[in-house]
């Protein structure tokens, strides 16, 4: 869920698409990798002054003019560097512009559906009612999928605002802000047949927040095997956003839902995470990444603000046994605005849509690197922001806007098998 610098989107979301025009572009001419002195992350000659309303690199003020114009210069790639592992992991890639003047704000979700070789994502609510769309990897065109609702329980086509989702075990899982016509839920897609199918709407008769992010994990238990579905619900009307239904009346949480079992539990309350957003897994289910997206900019950071929240990320232990969640660790704070969009690759590394651009941690919570927003998108007004984006093997696709740019890695960062039942568990 987008909840950074209101856009002002001046074009309504289209309402019909057919296969969006695609644009392959030759690399960008700053298509560089720059690697900055891990020195200056943390330590810099004085005096200096850094902006949390700006980029650390170009927004720090800073009288020696060595280290001034090394950060300025930086800043000027699509790729920075504070880690030879981000730097090998850049290799030789190149920008890829595969849609440019998409007539829709995309930017949630970024579901990769390796069966399919399709990314499934959706329009931000800051556009208006969002849209669910299908790119194909293999020829970068667009399309609407035409879905149609199971009878009998009255979800309605289109999706009540999609948000975030997630692919496993051939079903496609979507979390729906709802509407003024449906409550919040999460709902299963056959991603062949389009047939959506409602999972979870409420609990015990009550409405559920505007649910946001979903992602799945499994465990074998005795009794078979069990999936575990988490997913994050928040009040929006803290950031000024309305569907049309009145305010939330259960408390912001994270849920687990076991479709298996039929049980839907809360797993982390709000005192742990103020403003659930992202949630993603690591390859192993060994852990449960969520994000905090209550902003230092908008919500204050000292001791002299009343806030719980940080705009961070954590890391929990998941049990294998029943997949319960404990053992907060703080694993990253987000320097500018707030970490939305999730993902954990292969490695352990945390990928995160912060607004400098996508940050990438290692699996010990260090930032090693960043695609640059403001090179990969411009610097054109609205700021195009980016809140979440897809890993699809060897690919990091990034939903910007009115922009779909892929970037190859130098390696597979996420495998196809994560998403499937029985491999090596
Ligand atoms: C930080 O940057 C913003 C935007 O450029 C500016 O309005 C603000 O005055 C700056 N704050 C400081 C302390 O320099
Ligand atoms: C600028 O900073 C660098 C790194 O801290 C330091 O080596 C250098 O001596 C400084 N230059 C001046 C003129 O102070
Ligand atoms: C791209 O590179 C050119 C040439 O180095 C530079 O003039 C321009 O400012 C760069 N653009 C951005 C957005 O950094
Ligand atoms: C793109 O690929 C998909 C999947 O193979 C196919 O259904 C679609 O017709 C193709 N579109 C174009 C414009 O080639
Ligand atoms: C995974 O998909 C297979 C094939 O559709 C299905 O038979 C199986 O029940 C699914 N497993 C789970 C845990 O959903
Ligand atoms: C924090 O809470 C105290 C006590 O309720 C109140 O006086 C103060 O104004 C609050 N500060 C902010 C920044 O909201
Ligand atoms: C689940 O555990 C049983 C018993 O140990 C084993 O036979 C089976 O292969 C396991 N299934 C998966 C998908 O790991």
């Amino acid at each position: 869920m987008q909840l950074q610098k209101g856009l002002s989107l001046a074009t309504s979301v289209a309402l019909a698409l057919g296969p969006v025009p695609t644009f392959a572009s030759t690399a960008s001419p700053n298509c560089t990798l720059s690697v900055v002195n891990n020195e200056y992350t943390h330590l810099l000659p004085l005096p200096f002054e850094g902006n949390l309303t700006r980029d650390f690199l170009d927004g720090t003020a800073l009288e020696n003019e060595t280290v001034a114009t090394a950060l300025v210069n930086a800043q000027k790639s699509a790729f920075i560097s504070y880690h030879d592992e981000f730097t090998r992991l850049i290799g030789s890639a190149k920008l890829d512009f595969i849609v440019a003047d998409a007539p829709f704000p995309n930017g949630e979700a970024g579901i990769w559906v390796p069966d399919l070789h399709q990314v499934w994502f959706v329009t931000t609510l800051y556009g208006g009612p969002t849209k669910l769309y299908i790119l194909f990897l293999e020829n970068s065109t667009v399309i609407e999928p035409q879905l149609m609702a199971t009878a009998g329980y009255g979800t309605h086509i289109p999706l009540a605002n999609p948000a975030g989702g997630y692919y496993f075990n051939g079903t496609v899982y979507l979390a729906l802000v709802g509407t003024d016509q449906e409550p919040a839920s999460l709902v299963a897609v056959n991603p062949r047949s389009y047939v959506v199918r409602p999972v979870v709407n409420s609990y015990f008769g009550l409405e559920l927040p505007p649910v946001d992010d979903v992602v799945v994990t499994y465990t074998n238990t005795s009794r078979g095997i069990e999936k575990h579905l988490y997913f994050s619900t928040l009040d929006l009307s803290a950031f000024g956003l309305t569907v049309g239904r009145p305010a939330a009346v259960l408390p912001n949480a994270f849920w687990m839902f076991t479709p298996e079992t039929g049980a839907l539990q809360p797993v982390i309350p709000r005192a742990d995470i103020l403003t659930p957003n992202g949630v993603a897994v690591d390859k192993d289910f060994r852990h449960l990444y969520v994000t905090d997206t209550s902003a230092t900019a908008s919500v204050g950071g000292g001791a002299m603000w009343n806030v719980t929240g940080s705009p961070a990320i954590y890391r929990y232990d998941l049990s294998p046994m029943d997949g319960l969640v404990s053992n907060k660790v703080l694993f990253g704070m987000t320097r500018e605005g707030v970490s939305d969009g999730i993902k954990v690759d292969d490695k352990g590394r945390v990928w995160t849509a912060e607004y400098e651009g996508i940050v990438v941690r290692n699996s010990v919570g260090k930032v090693i690197g960043l695609f640059n927003k403001e090179v990969i998108l411009g610097t054109q007004t609205p700021v195009a922001e980016m809140a979440n984006f897809a890993l699809a093997g060897d690919s990091l696709v990034l939903l910007a806007l009115d922009k779909i740019v892929t970037i190859k890695l130098a390696e597979m960062v996420v495998s196809p098998d994560r998403f499937t039942v029985g491999w090596n568990r």
